[in-house]
């Protein structure tokens, strides 16, 4: 399996928990590898760019609102298979549904207020990643 890269936002429920390092331990863990990482407050026009597939969806401006409500940790993660490595570690979107030991069933406190967002695909991660970092701030 390819050495491939994810995209990864902790979210501001974990930042105003003080859970910046614990979840990047989680992911360290893992296995992946922080190989770009800034805290940044989120706009309006990032949060609604960035969860602009989900702009049909009910829950989008409740979303939108979540994510600029506080700071956020994005950050790109290196890895074997790092989305599928990364998804794994994550767990299911909905705490109530994630496995043992995952970031969200230990984290979570709702399913908006996951703690984390990971990329679903590579080609996801490639626009997730190029949406937040210049090439030349990733160092692997
Ligand atoms: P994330 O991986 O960041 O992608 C979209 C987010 O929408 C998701 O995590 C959840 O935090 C959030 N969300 C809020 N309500 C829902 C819902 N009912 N179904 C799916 N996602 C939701």
């Amino acid at each position: 399996m390819a050495v491939t890269r994810t995209f990864s936002i902790i979210k501001p429920d974990a930042t105003r928990r003080n859970l910046t390092g614990a979840v990047t331990k989680a992911l360290e863990d893992a296995g992946l590898r922080v190989v770009a990482s800034k805290r940044i407050h989120m706009t309006n026009e990032q949060a609604g760019g960035f969860y602009a597939v989900h702009k049909e969806r009910p829950f989008y401006n409740d979303l939108c609102a979540f994510m600029t409500s506080g700071p956020v940790v994005v950050q790109v993660l290196e890895g074997e298979d790092a989305v599928k490595l990364n998804r794994d570690v994550m767990g299911a979107t909905n705490p109530a549904d994630a496995a043992e030991g995952t970031i969200r069933k230990l984290f979570a406190e709702s399913i908006e207020a996951n703690s984390v967002h990971g990329s679903d695909s590579d080609e996801n991660a490639a626009i997730e990643i190029a949406f937040f970092f210049k090439p030349e701030e990733i160092v692997g």
